[in-house]
């Protein structure tokens, strides 16, 4: 048997080097706080498994973990513990950009060696963190003489769960995120993506998602036909079936088990980031969280046109106004899709052009405009889903964005992917996904990416990927039957675990009555009437819960202007300091404040029913008088019938203070606290 362990692995005083047989079988580790306890078993077959307690409970029970290949033996069985290794980990990090200053970032860890004992005598190395907030666990799977590089066909890892949980869950489409959700017993859905969020019948939450997704298919969950509550991953595979082609070794992505005894506590989790590596950027000052607006709303509903013509919303003219709107109103950034020819061919291959403007637009004109009013411009790249195509391009199309002093770009992969068969969430894409975030970094451009691979905690790596959607967003209130009220009650929980949303929101005609003799872009679906579905202090409310460091503004200025509720949006900070989640239960409601220097933000969001909800103003500094401006719903307000219907009030508070909101039907709340010098 040879063994190629790192020198330094041998330092460790916890370390123990096993005799290759009757070594033990059994190893556990804790959190920090002791609640969660995670136990690895080898099996008389030699096959590892993996259990997870929670307060004594068994959430997850002998789960199995292994691989299939194309073209080698299973590696699931035959195996001894060579080497055990646990360790302590407290590095806590500064963001550039988040919800709070510092994340915590403390585990325990286990490290074990796995030796195949016959031939052809492959090792396999787990690796095991253990937080307060959850567990993540991944594979190496090592290279010997005859072992140089896998396919791999089958990845075995196995959730046994302890029980039928209630569950938040969208179908495992290999394209695409934008779902609504259902809330059923999990034993109701046959296959899911992730984040998958559950809750047990003793009130304990879970979320099962994946972290640091490098070089390796992306993950959904299938159900197994024969055993209950028993779900295995399932790899979104390349077009011969194949799920991951890798050199060996190998390190597969974090499997991540997010625990809470409450849904407050999913949502301060930092789990998926934390199981990412440190900053790889060694300047990052020119990564700045920004809010900004655009046309992008105007495109959807049908008042402007990606393609020139009498409607074409990026032109010089109109994209001045934009910014000229964004400077009066402290919002730091402009976004106007279609300034590239390409458009009218979208859909076919090699449609888009990424360095060329529209004849109507002068791009050096606009760039110097914003420069000099001090707002971003946003340039857009959408592919159609031609990844080669823009992968070929990328320099070219990066460079003349730094040419022109651009910091933000958001990206779009609309359609079919090419190469024909591979999918939007495989291996093929997870890699062109990544080398554009890196690509980026060196032009020192920010991203939004549209129709995105989900994402697994690499902004902590590399922070100029900001944001992106994997989310059924506004977009879809514009053309289809939309979002229905409790569908924002739902994704915090779910796919915001995973990491910012650029969901879109703050739009104020909620009935799209304003903009008569509008041509959608495409036929509505279902026969639906468009409209959003909540009330407008919702709208303000969802700028703050779901936290996005390219926040847009979605509605157009002409629908802002002259609106006393947009002085909100202006005053929202575009980061925070700090965040409290103070009432959460999910797909009812959501409360949440969060602070930058001095001031507090509050939101509260609900489903369809209408609320009074009551909360202590204790985040405050004691002793300190604020200035609470307060923007919400009216007691007659409601989505359906009195969505616009906004009540916009002052009052004097101090930390001892309660404070009472109405939320309607499918409403919300949203207020500033101001401390009074
Ligand atoms: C879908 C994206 O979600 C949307 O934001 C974009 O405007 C269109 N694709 C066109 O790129
Ligand atoms: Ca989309």
């Amino acid at each position: 048997m040879k063994l190629n362990i790192p020198a330094c692995l041998l330092l460790f005083a916890t370390l123990a080097l096993l005799s290759a047989c009757g070594g033990p079988k059994d190893v556990q580790i804790q959190s920090p706080d002791e609640k969660l306890i995670l136990h690895f078993h080898l099996t008389e077959q030699g096959e590892p498994t993996y259990k997870l307690t929670f307060g004594k409970q068994p959430l997850i029970l002998p789960s199995p973990l292994g691989f299939e290949f194309k073209d080698a033996p299973a590696l699931k069985d035959n195996l001894e513990i060579v080497l055990i290794r646990e360790s302590r980990m407290d590095e806590p990090w500064q963001p550039r950009w988040g919800e709070n200053l510092i994340v915590e970032n403390k585990c325990n860890r286990l490290e074990l060696i796995l030796h195949e004992k016959d031939s052809p005598e492959r090792i396999l190395k787990m690796e095991f963190r253990l937080y307060n907030d959850g567990l993540g666990f991944r594979y190496t799977l090592e290279k010997n003489e005859n072992w140089t590089s896998v396919q791999i066909s089958n990845e075995l890892t196995g959730f046994h769960f302890a029980e039928d949980p209630t569950a938040w869950w969208i179908p495992a489409d290999y394209d695409s995120y934008e779902h609504l959700y259902t809330q059923s017993p999990l034993s109701q859905a046959e296959a899911v993506n992730t984040p998958l969020t559950c809750k047990n019948a003793d009130g304990t939450h879970f979320s099962l998602h994946e972290a640091a997704l490098l070089n390796y298919a992306g993950m959904t969950l299938k159900k197994s036909p024969e055993k209950p509550n028993f779900w295995t991953a399932d790899l979104v595979p390349w077009p011969d079936g194949v799920k991951v082609r890798a050199e060996l070794p190998l390190t597969t992505p974090w499997r991540t088990i997010q625990v809470s005894h409450d849904a407050a506590g999913l949502l301060k989790s930092n789990l998926i980031a934390n199981l990412n590596e440190p900053c790889k950027i060694d300047s990052t000052q020119w990564i700045k969280p920004i809010k900004y607006v655009g046309i992008w709303w105007g495109l959807h509903i049908g008042t402007q046109t990606w393609v020139p013509g009498p409607r074409h919303g990026a032109s010089t003219q109109n994209i001045k106004s934009l910014i000229d709107f964004a400077a009066e109103n402290q919002i730091n950034g402009v976004l106007a899709e279609g300034w590239n020819t390409g458009w009218e061919s979208w859909g076919q291959d090699s449609a888009f052009d990424f360095t060329t403007p529209t004849a109507d637009l002068n791009l050096p004109e606009v760039a110097d405009y914003a420069r000099e009013k001090g707002i971003s411009y946003i340039l857009h790249h959408e592919t159609g889903g031609d990844a080669p195509w823009y992968e070929a391009r990328l320099d070219s199309a990066f460079g003349l964005a730094q040419s022109l002093g651009v910091h933000y770009i958001k990206t779009g992969y609309a359609g079919a992917i090419r190469p024909v068969g591979q999918h939007h969430h495989g291996q093929w894409m997870v890699n062109h996904y990544q080398k554009v975030v890196e690509t980026a970094a060196r032009y020192q451009i920010c991203l939004d990416v549209h129709e995105p691979i989900k994402p697994t905690g690499l902004h902590r790596t590399w922070p100029n990927l900001m944001t992106g959607e994997g989310v059924r967003g506004m977009e879809w209130n514009a053309w289809s039957k939309g979002n229905p009220p409790g569908h924002t009650c739902i994704i915090p929980f779910t796919r915001g675990l995973a990491g910012p949303i650029d969901y879109t929101p703050g739009i104020f005609d909620l009935l799209l009555e304003k903009s008569p003799g509008r041509i959608p872009p495409w036929e509505i679906r279902d026969g639906a009437t468009p409209r959003v579905h909540t009330t407008l202090a919702k709208q303000l409310a969802l700028l703050l819960i779901n936290y996005s460091p390219m926040q847009m503004a979605a509605d157009l200025p002409e629908n802002y202007r002259g609106q006393p509720a947009f002085k909100f949006i202006s005053d929202l900070p575009p980061r925070y300091t700090e965040t409290r989640i103070l009432q959460a239960e999910i797909g009812d409601y959501l409360t949440l404040a969060r602070r930058h220097d001095q001031e507090w933000f509050l939101a509260a969001i609900t489903d369809e029913v209408k609320r009074s909800q009551e909360f202590k103003l204790d985040f405050l500094e004691p002793n300190q008088v604020y200035l609470a401006e307060i923007y919400r719903d009216a007691e007659n307000s409601d989505w359906q019938h009195q969505p616009t219907q906004i009540v916009i009030e002052k009052a004097e508070v101090r930390n001892t203070d309660y404070l009472r909101l109405f939320l309607g039907a499918g409403g919300g709340a949203a207020v500033r606290f101001v401390p009074k010098k």
